[in-house]
């Protein structure tokens, strides 16, 4: 179910095939710069972060309207029947950020149909690791997450609250390398707001010999796949971009 975003994206070359208008929300709201572009273009950089949008071309088209709003806040509204994965996030992107950051959030989620997760998506590379640390998910996610073949590597406190950890080791995918590792912090509690310090997370990955090397790219992101319904009003509130 996982999509393997921009880099899937760039080292495939593949062009999503996106169906995106701007949600309806009120323009009073912060979503006025967004419709003034609107549609937003798939990929791009917005009030200094990265942003992507992403959807698998399994079949049918994904419907998912996204919206851009001030620093790292975006809204996502989806409907993914019969069953396309999507993500859409906002954050950092290349090699020349840091990535140990304390990431401030406040988001209004429905993830209730469907798979669908929201946290931070991040990719590094040599070698290849894909990872997720959630915080808010679905109950199909909750069961989908019970049944992966996957290595249970424990609970770790952070100061962004207890997670779960698990190594997932994939295989296909459309990957060039083949064979990729997978890294998932599950927030025990799920939660709406908050702070999650990624570094905390890398630790704790690393101590589980789950290490990352070269950080490309790091979003706080929504997803949704297997016949997802659902929305998201995220405001990102630190720390700011372009760094
Ligand atoms: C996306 O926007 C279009 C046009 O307003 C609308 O018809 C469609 O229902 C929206 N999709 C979702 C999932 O909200
Ligand atoms: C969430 O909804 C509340 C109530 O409508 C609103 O005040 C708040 O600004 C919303 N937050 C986001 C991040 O959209």
């Amino acid at each position: 179910m996982i999509s393997l975003a921009g880099l899937v994206t760039a080292l495939t070359a593949a062009a999503a095939i996106v169906i995106a208008a701007p949600t309806t929300n009120n323009p009073t709201d912060g979503i006025l710069e967004a419709r003034q572009s609107s549609p937003p273009p798939p990929v791009g950089v917005h009030d200094g972060y990265f942003y992507e949008f992403w959807s698998d071309l399994g079949g049918n088209p994904v419907s998912a309207n996204y919206s851009l709003s001030p620093g790292g806040g975006f809204g996502v509204e989806w409907d993914t029947f019969p069953g396309l994965t999507f993500t859409f996030g906002k954050g950092w992107s290349g090699a020349n950020h840091n990535y140990h950051k304390s990431i401030e959030y406040e988001a209004n989620l429905t993830l209730e149909e469907g798979g669908a997760l929201f946290g931070v998506h991040g990719f590094a590379l040599n070698p290849l690791v894909e990872y997720w640390i959630a915080d808010n998910y679905s109950p199909v996610f909750e069961n989908w997450v019970a049944m992966l073949p996957r290595q249970d590597k424990g609970e770790v406190t952070t100061s962004s609250g207890v997670y779960r950890l698990y190594l997932e080791v994939r295989t296909g995918f459309g990957y060039p390398q083949g064979v990729f590792r997978l890294y998932w912090a599950v927030r025990q509690t799920k939660r709406s707001s908050g702070i999650i310090n990624t570094g905390e997370i890398f630790s704790a990955w690393a101590s589980q010999d789950m290490g990352l090397n070269r950080h490309e790219q790091m979003l706080l992101s929504v997803e949704g796949w297997i016949e997802s319904r659902g929305s998201a009003q995220v405001e990102m509130l630190g720390p700011p971009g372009g760094n």
